[in-house]
């Protein structure tokens, strides 16, 4: 299996591959189980959707890296189109921004700029950016990012950020995270790092993750614990309830389309669960990772792709 994933996660960086697959009808298709479609008005669709089944939305534009001002400044006015169009339309929805599709890489200035415009935006409409996290070269200046923005005193709480299990680094970022009053998301990570800066075995990723999300469980603050892990979910579910934290205080976040029975079930449990939904033409590197994590899904792919 970490062969498949890790061939997944080189086809990912493909750009032939790529090309022709954004650019296919068939590449469409494929995508649209993992993806709510190429439009605003698709993602604002599926939100409201996945809203009338009691579910919480975050909206993530797809689109990682750009080379330009030009492309990030363009990339941030989806995002705060889309803050505007949440307000509009009252949805329960916030909203996932990549700090690379920001300009970080040409510029963490730039980036820092727009991520402090975005939170002005979300502040000024009662709603919430979370910064997700991307590979490890970035961990640290992406905190230090969220960390400026939300010290500024009228920007403080509508900001968040994610921090990944599988990081050796992560127990001492969420302490100091949340004594700073930072809202986090808990993931277990997606990109491919090496073992002098994250754990290799899944054992020790999963005992992270659980050791991580009772720290964020007893914190006075409302995060995320992102996962589609059964016995993530059940740990978190126990260790709440041993500790009389109330459902109401946290929420499971899960990527659109994946573990869907699992969803619908929580929230009939009466717990708070956030979709991540993607949109947009640029989603070829995203679903690739989606493959990455469960190869499985190709034959469900096909299986569904030449059932429809
Ligand atoms: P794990 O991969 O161990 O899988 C456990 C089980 O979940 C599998 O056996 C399978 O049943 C199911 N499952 C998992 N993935 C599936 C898939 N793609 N299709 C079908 N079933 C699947 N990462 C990151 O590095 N930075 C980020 O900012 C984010 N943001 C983020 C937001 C949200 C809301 C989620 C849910 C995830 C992320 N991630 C992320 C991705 C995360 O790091 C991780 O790669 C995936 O969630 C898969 O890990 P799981 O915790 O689901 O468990």
């Amino acid at each position: 299996m970490p062969i498949l994933r890790s061939a997944f996660i080189a086809l990912s960086k493909n750009s032939t591959l790529r090309s022709f697959c954004e650019n296919t009808r068939f590449g469409r298709r494929m995508s649209s189980r993992f993806v709510a479609g190429m439009e605003i008005d698709d993602a604002l669709r599926v939100a409201e959707a996945l809203n009338h089944q009691g579910m919480l939305v975050t909206l993530d534009s797809l689109g990682e890296s750009v080379s330009t001002e030009a492309e990030a400044q363009k990339a941030a006015a989806i995002y705060h189109e889309l803050l505007d169009w949440i307000d509009a339309r009252k949805l329960k929805a916030n909203i996932s921004v990549k700090l690379t599709q920001m300009g970080l890489e040409l510029s963490p200035q730039l980036a820092e700029s727009i991520a402090e415009s975005l939170a002005e935006r979300a502040q000024a409409k009662g709603n919430f950016v979370r910064i997700d996290m991307e590979d490890s070269s970035l961990t640290q200046v992406t905190l230090e990012i969220v960390r400026r923005v939300n010290a500024r005193p009228e920007l403080r709480g509508s900001v968040g950020i994610v921090i990944q299990s599988y990081l050796y680094r992560s127990q001492d970022d969420i302490e100091q995270l949340v004594a700073e009053g930072i809202r986090v998301r808990l993931c277990k990570g997606a990109y491919k790092e090496h073992a002098g800066v994250a754990f290799p075995g899944k054992a020790d990723v999963d005992k992270n993750y659980i050791r991580l999300s009772q720290i964020l469980l007893e914190s006075p603050l409302y995060h995320g614990l992102a996962t589609h892990d059964e016995a993530m979910i059940a740990a978190a579910k126990t260790f709440a309830k041993e500790h009389g934290i109330e459902p109401g205080r946290f929420e499971f976040q899960m990527l659109y389309g994946v573990r869907r029975d699992l969803q619908r079930r929580l929230v009939q449990e009466g717990y708070n669960v956030r979709v991540y939904v993607p949109f947009g033409t640029e989603w070829y590197p995203y679903f690739m990772r989606r493959l990455a994590e469960r190869p499985a899904n190709v034959l469900f792919l096909a299986k569904n792709f030449f059932r429809a």
